[in-house]
């Protein structure tokens, strides 16, 4: 039974920015979308920190509240554009000063604090390439990830530095310089303070010529097989970040806006510091973890109007306040503030949307993207009805298709091209036209698997959709063994290497299992070497190395033991088959297993978690 659609408010209390959807595609153009930015004085380029920061505080905006910070305590300390635009400056020059140019990468490993802010705008206007990295990461991600982008500058604390850099810093053959923010690089050899550093910077900071297809954001995501993949972004994309912030948040310059997801991740660096600040408006930064009262009070006291999170997230509020029993924590706050809710990341479930409606009295707007997109493609819009548990339709400016699926289960090409399935409601993989200005523009150092990412004219996502007979999408699942959980996208390969460091380790077979609240959570079926014990106390071994090494978001949460993986006949763990196998599900094709009558009689000794 679907989901009543939910209607659009008749009386919005802003209008919204998009009013009718076939109109504004029809009369769309990304050429006249560029001419929303300013670009640099002179004619100089385009630079994505002199759109976010500089006109804003050279146009009588100085003293705008860019940054709303809440910390750790709760204190809140307010940054102006005039103020980020100076120590965006600074740090610019401590770059320049250090001998960091044009396209040399800085890698930041921070939490959500005002700092980040003051490097990610500073090394765009050094024309320098910016790659985040999610602070919760283990040791191993850290140093793979900055040793696949070439990072030259790394900008940390010195709790981090020390536990996830300082043991391995030899081998990290570019890195020129770590900068630590806050106290304690003293005591760290071959460390700088980046506050002494600035305080001696000049704060103003002419920005050089910068071309729309100079790289700008590295941003490393996941695949099947293989190390991550870094994808490349150009100052170009801040165009698809301000028409996306326009139309799929509805920013409009006096809101205040709260993206919860971390800046290590895709979706914290274009909404929760490029787009907004694009825009103008106040970006509210927690530098706390998830709490619901927490939350719900930043939303209340910081008077937070479009908010910006992912469905696990809400899944977890919805698990405190169950649309069943009393909404009081909720309602113990004062939300009015709040005009417009949408989420991103994973499958938002219709119950999370009406949830929305009846408890925070507005519905959530699920929106689609990827890393690879750099901005929203697919949305429920504020102006238009939405349909619970669809994705929405494409932005204006963006064409999606949705193409037929090989043997494979990814699009069939054949003779290099494609076949668009122009059917409603067939299942096909999700692809997109190349030509939106967030495109990115390949995987760094990796032609091969940059050329895979695009057939017969279409830019291949790896998602399996649906599209009704309205022209909107809805998510079927991944095409791939890609995993998400809690809206993080985990490479299963990732995670075998790892255990694959472990001595007891054999081999391993690494998927999602379903979770009703984070989505999928990673699980790992080992094979043991001769001499270790299938027990628990193994286990708990495993799980705290591959922890230790992996960090939280991307370690498994369950193992398995298991001396049968099953294996095609090339030799590869069929993780399909394991998955298929841990959930019930029919095994379907299973004419490539090294041995097929093994999939029938196969019994897997799988133990439950302690
Ligand atoms: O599978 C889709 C899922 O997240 C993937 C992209 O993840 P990532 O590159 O980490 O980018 C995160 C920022 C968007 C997609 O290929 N995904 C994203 N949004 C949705 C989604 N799955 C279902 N519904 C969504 N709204």
């Amino acid at each position: 039974m679907p989901w009543a659609t939910i209607h659009k408010d008749p009386v919005p209390r802003t209008t919204p920015r998009l009013r009718d959807y076939d109109e504004e595609c029809a009369s769309f153009s990304w050429r006249a979308a560029r001419g929303m930015l300013q670009g640099l004085p002179g004619g100089r380029g385009l630079n994505i920190a002199h759109e976010a920061v500089d006109r804003h505080a050279a146009s009588g905006r100085a003293t705008a509240v860019a940054l709303r910070c809440v910390g750790r305590d709760d204190s809140v300390t307010s940054v102006t554009y005039g103020e980020l635009a100076r120590s965006s400056a600074r740090f610019a020059h401590v770059l320049r000063g250090l001998g960091i140019g044009h396209g040399d990468r800085v890698v930041t490993l921070l939490g959500r604090c005002p700092e980040l802010f003051t490097v990610v705008l500073g090394t765009l206007k050094n024309t320098s390439v910016l790659c985040p990295l999610f602070s919760a990461f283990g040791p191993d991600p850290v140093f793979q990830r900055m040793t696949l982008g070439d990072a030259q500058v790394l900008v940390t604390t010195a709790d981090l530095y020390r536990r996830k850099v300082a043991g391995r810093r030899g081998a990290l053959a570019a890195l020129r310089h770590v900068l630590i923010v806050g106290e304690g690089a003293d005591d760290l050899p071959g460390t700088l303070p980046l506050g002494a550093l600035m305080a001696d910077a000049a704060d103003t900071f002419t920005i050089p010529p910068t071309s729309p297809h100079d790289m700008a954001l590295l941003h490393f995501t996941s695949g099947t097989t293989g190390v991550p993949k870094g994808a490349v972004h150009v100052h170009d994309a801040a165009v698809a970040h301000y028409v996306s912030a326009s139309y799929a948040l509805d920013l409009h310059q006096d809101d205040v806006f709260w993206c919860t997801a971390d800046p290590g991740w895709v979706t914290g660096m274009s909404y929760g510091i490029v787009a907004p600040l694009l825009h103008g408006v106040t970006v509210v930064v927690d530098e706390g973890e998830y709490d619901a009262r927490r939350w719900y009070r930043i939303l209340a006291e910081q008077r937070v109007s479009v908010w910006y999170t992912a469905p696990t997230a809400l899944r977890m509020l919805m698990r405190t306040t169950p649309r069943t029993g009393p909404y009081d924590l909720p309602r113990s706050f004062d939300l009015s503030a709040l005009r417009f809710v949408a989420s991103v990341g994973e499958p938002l479930n219709p119950e999370a949307v009406v949830w929305g409606r009846d408890v925070l009295g507005l519905p959530v707007h699920d929106t689609w993207w990827q890393t690879e997109t750099g901005s929203i493609m697919i949305a429920n819009f504020a102006g238009c009805d939405i349909r619970p548990g669809s994705m929405g339709r494409p932005l204006p400016g963006v064409e999606a298709a949705v193409l037929r699926r090989g043997e494979d289960g990814r699009a069939e090409v054949a003779d290099g091209r494609v076949t668009v399935l122009t059917e409603p409601g067939v299942e096909g993989e999700l692809a997109l036209r190349p030509g939106w200005p967030s495109m990115f523009r390949g995987y760094l150092h990796d032609e091969p698997r940059s050329a895979a990412a695009f057939a017969g004219g279409w830019y291949l996502t790896g998602d399996l959709v649906r599209r009704d007979a309205n022209g909107w999408y809805w998510f079927v699942g991944r095409a791939d063994d890609v995993i998400k959980s809690a809206g993080h996208l985990v490479g299963p390969f990732e995670v075998e290497s790892a255990l694959m460091e472990h001595p007891a380790v054999a081999e391993s077979g690494v998927i999602g299992r379903p979770d009703p609240v984070a989505g999928n959570i990673v699980k790992a079926f080992v094979t043991l070497r001769p001499g270790f014990e299938a027990s628990s106390a193994t286990r708990r071994g495993l799980l705290a190395f591959a922890r230790r090494l992996l960090g939280p978001a991307v370690a498994p949460r369950e193992i398995a033991f298991d001396q049968h993986l099953p294996h095609t006949r090339s030799g590869k763990v069929m993780r399909r088959l394991l998955r298929a196998r841990e959930l019930g599900l029919p095994e379907g094709d299973v004419s490539t297993l090294e041995d097929a009558t093994s999939a029938v009689t196969s019994t897997m000794r799988t133990e439950q978690p302690a």
